[in-house]
């Protein structure tokens, strides 16, 4: 299922091939590597990354013993995370295109662990989402979210807020990827797909962006490789607005910058999701 010819039809997949993620993905590898240590994954477990890019959580969950699947709609991601894994030796990891509102090709109660950080809530159809994650968790098993939180002052929060400001209005019966970021949202979904609400807990976490240029430069990773942040470039240029989106991204990206050397390290606060099941 995994041709660039389907991009027409599939805009949420058209969205994430159009830029590189990798580009993104590589200044997030240490918050990703802190995560994965955080939820004290033990060999032997079988875990899905789901959204999974090229493996900012599944070669770190790979690297402790893990046999991984990385499913993602973008077919180049894929592409980029199996290259990873195999430069790094890793014959437990691997990475097949999919869509995280119908799973149909993995079969129910596969996986102890199903991770998604900043991945499935970029899909449509919450509810889909819900049932199907859980549907592929084993009982006594656990998904966890990262999720970016709406109106949350810190940089993807911000970058996507501003983004939406210069872009059309979405369709009809959009659902904004951000409400992922609600907790009562979350409760919803995941009770709509059989889960009791006391086996769904929430914490603020943090993911840090660490790149070796200026924040500016930074963003102009952004703007040549993110497809929301491309998107959004493209609306504002139709418009004549460009400079005044550019402006506002170059201001945010600047002044969340904590390093004063030269290079740029940016934290993001987002909603950490832990169901068990
Ligand atoms: C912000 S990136 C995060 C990637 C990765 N989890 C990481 O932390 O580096 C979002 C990812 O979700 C994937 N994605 C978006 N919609 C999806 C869907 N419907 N099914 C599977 N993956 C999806 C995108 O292709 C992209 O790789």
């Amino acid at each position: 299922m995994s041709t660039k010819s389907q991009l027409a039809t599939n805009p949420n997949q058209a969205l994430w091939e159009k830029g590189d993620f990798t580009r993104i993905a590589s200044t997030m590898r240490e918050s990703g590597d802190a995560l994965i240590d955080s939820l004290d994954i033990s060999g032997g477990v079988d875990v899905l990354d789901l959204g999974s890019g090229d493996g900012t959580t599944a070669v770190p969950a790979a690297q402790r013993g893990a046999n991984v699947l990385g499913v993602d709609i973008a077919g180049n991601l894929v592409e980029a995370g199996n290259t990873r894994a195999a430069g790094l030796g890793l014959s437990n990891l691997r990475f097949q295109q999919g869509d995280a509102t119908n799973l149909a090709e993995l079969d129910d109660d596969s996986f102890d662990l199903v991770v998604s950080i900043f991945g499935a809530m970029f899909a449509p159809r919450p509810f889909d989402v819900a049932k199907e994650v859980v549907r592929v968790t084993r009982p006594g098993g656990r998904i966890v979210m990262g999720n970016w939180i709406p109106n949350d002052p810190t940089l993807v929060a911000q970058i996507l807020k501003i983004s939406s400001s210069y872009s059309p209005p979405p369709p009809d019966g959009f659902v904004s990827p951000m409400t992922w970021g609600v907790e009562s949202e979350v409760v919803e979904r995941f009770t709509a797909a059989g889960v009791p609400d006391g086996q769904i807990s929430f914490e603020r976490d943090t993911y840090t962006f660490n790149y070796p240029g200026t924040p500016s430069e930074f963003l102009g990773e952004f703007r040549a490789y993110y497809g929301p942040t491309m998107n959004a470039y493209d609306a504002a240029a139709k418009n004549g607005r460009e400079d005044d989106l550019h402006s506002e991204l170059d201001t945010l990206f600047n002044a969340h910058n904590d390093n004063g050397d030269g290079t740029t390290s940016i934290s993001a606060s987002f909603l950490r999701v832990t169901v068990t099941t």
